[in-house]
């Protein structure tokens, strides 16, 4: 069981309505998101697009405060990043199989002074990071193939969760691990038990919620607290 003690809540911003946005942006922050996720993607890494970097600097400037989390789902991720740095992007994430050069961006990335993310797609082992653990802010598991919101979180995801946290374990480092796809009340109350602090959250858990979106993001952050508190209070030390 991992040790984690800290959730975060990451709406996707691929999940608001195009017409609804400057809205629904600003009820997540009242429900207390603090993190925001933009997917970047340009067409053919993915066969799909997205937003563009200009909505980084957009949100940055009317909310400082909120770190913004940039997927770029590209084929060139290095020539993307002196335009993120200038909009002030928070943490960049890239994918492993997108680049022959992943040392070199995420060290680009951090010398520009953003915190550097690789993402794994469900067909790569997680043990692909290895040889670049020593250089990672966070790590971005895809639970679904990426390219689109709304689809159904792969359930063999799981077992890859205690995987990613296990290795961090043995190599002792600290990255995040970030979850993205499909997220739902299920399965990501099981990430958090294997380790897990950032949750992508979209239709499932912030957007089209009954109850709205400030109160959904409200909730989700105190259900996942709830379900940490009680495993940290029955784990194996807390009771001896
Ligand atoms: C998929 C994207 C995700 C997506 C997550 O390519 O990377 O960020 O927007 O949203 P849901 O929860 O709808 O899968
Ligand atoms: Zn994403």
């Amino acid at each position: 069981m991992s040790t984690t003690t800290k959730i975060i809540n990451a709406p996707s911003l691929a999940n608001c309505s195009f017409l609804e946005m400057g809205r629904q942006v600003e009820e997540l922050v009242q429900g207390g998101a603090h993190w925001f996720h933009i997917d970047i993607m340009d067409g053919h890494y993915v066969p799909n697009l997205c937003f563009p970097v200009r909505i980084v600097g957009e949100l940055k400037q009317r909310y400082p405060g909120v770190d913004i989390d940039v997927h770029l789902m590209v084929t060139d991720p290095m020539s993307y990043l002196p335009l993120l740095k200038q909009s002030k992007a928070d943490w960049v994430s890239f994918h492993m199989d997108s680049t022959n050069f992943t040392r070199r961006t995420l060290v680009t990335i951090r010398e520009m002074g953003m915190k550097a993310g690789v993402v794994i797609n469900p067909s790569q082992p997680i043990s692909v990071i290895e040889p670049v653990i020593g250089f990672l802010d966070y790590v971005v598991l895809m639970t679904v193939e990426p390219g689109y919101a709304g689809q159904k979180f792969m359930l063999d995801s799981l077992p890859r969760v205690t995987e990613l946290d296990e290795l961090r374990q043995k190599h002792g480092v600290n990255f995040l691990i970030s979850i993205d796809g499909g997220v739902d009340y299920q399965n990501a109350i099981e990430c958090a038990r294997r380790g897990a602090e950032v949750y992508v959250t979209g239709i499932y858990i912030v957007f089209q919620q009954e109850d709205g979106i400030r109160a959904a993001c409200q909730r989700f952050e105190e259900t996942l607290t709830d379900v940490l508190k009680t495993q940290a209070m029955n784990s194996p030390i807390a009771q001896s």
